[in-house]
């Protein structure tokens, strides 16, 4: 297996670099999956300065990772999952995919997540996350008019 394309044929799933192909069927994941959606040009303005991977199941596009990386840590900018392939394993895989290849000097990686967020909240802490800070305020929930704290979780990396 290569870094850039992390596969598994028996199960008919891969994880590719994202690419501009992949934004419509992104954006729309993230339109099922998060109460302040990413519009389109965000993920194709993300693609300018950061990673993108997908994960595709079959021919389609069910799950993404956007991560940009700095000089000593990483940062987890977004990640989703189509609702019917949630609670599959895909996240642990999108998560280890990133750290795959993350550059040796990396040694952190931290993300903002909402603190409503009870689902990611448990996915984070059992991939090795630790609450650290809370920023009030955070978000605005565009679908509700509504702003929203964020926790903020760190990873060690060895
Ligand atoms: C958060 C998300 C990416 C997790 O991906 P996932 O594929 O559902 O998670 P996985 O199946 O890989 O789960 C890995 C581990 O996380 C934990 N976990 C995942 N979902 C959980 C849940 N609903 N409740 C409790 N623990 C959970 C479990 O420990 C699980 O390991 P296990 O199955 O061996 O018990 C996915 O649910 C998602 O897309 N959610 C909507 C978008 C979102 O909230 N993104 C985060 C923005 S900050």
């Amino acid at each position: 297996m290569d870094k850039q394309h992390l596969t598994d044929t028996n199960k008919n799933w891969c994880i590719l670099p994202m690419q501009l192909m992949h934004l419509h069927s992104v954006t729309s994941i993230e339109q099922l999956v998060s109460p302040g959606p990413w519009r389109l040009s965000q993920f194709r303005d993300s693609l300018k300065d950061h990673n993108g991977s997908v994960l595709v199941v079959g021919e389609y596009v069910r799950g993404f990772t956007i991560y940009t990386v700095g000089v000593e840590h990483a940062d987890l900018l977004n990640i989703g999952l189509e609702p019917s392939f949630q609670g599959q394993g895909f996240g642990r895989l999108l998560l280890k995919s990133m750290i795959w290849q993350m550059p040796a000097e990396i040694k952190k990686i931290m993300l903002e997540v909402r603190v409503t967020n009870w689902k990611a909240i448990q996915f984070y802490k059992a991939m090795g996350f630790k609450k650290i800070d809370l920023r009030k305020d955070y978000y605005l929930n565009s679908k509700e008019q509504t702003s929203e704290s964020a926790l903020v979780m760190l990873r060690l990396l060895p």
